[in-house]
């Protein structure tokens, strides 16, 4: 079976296939990059870049539970200058690695600002931050308003020509409301969902198992509600989306295929099983696909929308 089944095109970004890395989920190194190309991934996604440098919350920040991970990482990163150099020397390298810059900011400007100079270093689209849980004045905050949502999608619209992603947050009431005011903004495509916000405690210890108390919960637990946001922004707009939470195989890919997906991404199933997943989750989603006699991925999109 040729390859070509499982091209797809997303805002506009056509990939070899619909596999990406969930943002920041495995470390940010131009070396991990390659490898995620190579592993078999369609496009490569960072972890989320800001304005400056961040250390990360104290710890513990990543904690294993029964259904995936509880994580309060605080956005750490290099700083945005830092991640540009890198990228500038990556693209040079591999310009047939497709990259979409994971870009977070505590407003619309620092959006713009950042989102401007990942373009302009070599970045194939972004990926706009408007859900991490537990970064006091980012992520989540800001993506949970309508109105700032918009904003910032159309202020970063405004100075980008590459497609733009916003990944929304499931911590709101609708959803719906939130990709409305995001796609009115100009988005590309609606990245969904980031981690559901969450808490555990240590009983021995008698206290939160996070450092930072609130955390984002992630993996095979958060399905879904993952393929219900698919869907239902499906349902209302039918506009490209990559579906992301607990991905662990193939079945998981189809099922956001089917509510309506163009392209997933997966996080916590590569940190627990590792890279060689993407390349048993491409063979065996295209021997479902010949066993169906169903030519291409492209010809699922949404189906069961119309079942
Ligand atoms: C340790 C860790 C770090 C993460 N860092 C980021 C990040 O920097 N930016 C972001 O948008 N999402 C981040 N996420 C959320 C993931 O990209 C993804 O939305 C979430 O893990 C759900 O997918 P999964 O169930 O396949 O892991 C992080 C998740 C984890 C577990």
């Amino acid at each position: 079976m040729s390859k070509s089944v499982l091209r797809t095109v997303i805002g506009g970004l056509s990939i070899s296939n619909p596999l990406m890395n969930a943002s920041g989920v495995l470390s940010n190194t131009p070396g991990l990059w390659r490898r995620l190309y190579e592993s078999g991934a369609g496009a490569i996604v960072t972890k989320s870049v800001g304005l400056t440098e961040r250390e990360p919350y104290p710890g513990p920040n990543v904690v294993e539970i029964e259904c995936g991970l509880l994580n309060a990482m605080g956005l750490p990163n290099p700083g945005v200058e830092i991640l540009c150099e890198e990228l500038k020397a990556f693209k040079m390298e591999n310009p047939d690695i497709i990259v979409i810059v994971s870009v977070f900011g505590a407003n619309a400007d620092e959006f713009t600002r950042v989102a401007s100079s990942v373009e302009e270093a070599g970045a194939d689209a972004i990926e706009l931050n408007l859900s991490c849980p537990h970064a006091k004045g980012y992520g989540a905050e800001i993506g949970s308003n309508p109105k700032t949502v918009k904003e910032v999608v159309s202020n970063v619209k405004s100075v980008v020509k590459v497609p733009v992603f916003p990944k929304l947050t499931p911590n709101v009431t609708s959803i719906v409301e939130i990709a409305d005011a995001a796609l009115s903004g100009g988005a590309d495509g609606i990245v969904a969902i980031n981690s559901v916000k969450g808490i555990r405690i240590n009983v021995e210890l008698m206290r939160p198992v996070l450092g930072n108390v609130y955390g984002g919960y992630t993996g095979i637990g958060i399905l879904p509600i993952g393929i219900r946001a698919v869907w239902d922004i499906y349902e209302e707009f039918e506009c490209d989306i990559i579906g992301v939470g607990g991905i662990e195989s193939y079945k998981h890919v189809l099922e956001y295929i089917l509510a309506g997906a163009k392209a997933v991404q997966i996080g916590t199933a590569l940190y627990k099983r590792g890279l060689h997943l993407f390349r048993e989750i491409k063979d065996s989603l295209e021997k479902w696909l010949q066993e169906h006699n169903i030519n291409e991925l492209n010809d699922i999109i949404g189906l069961s929308h119309r079942r």
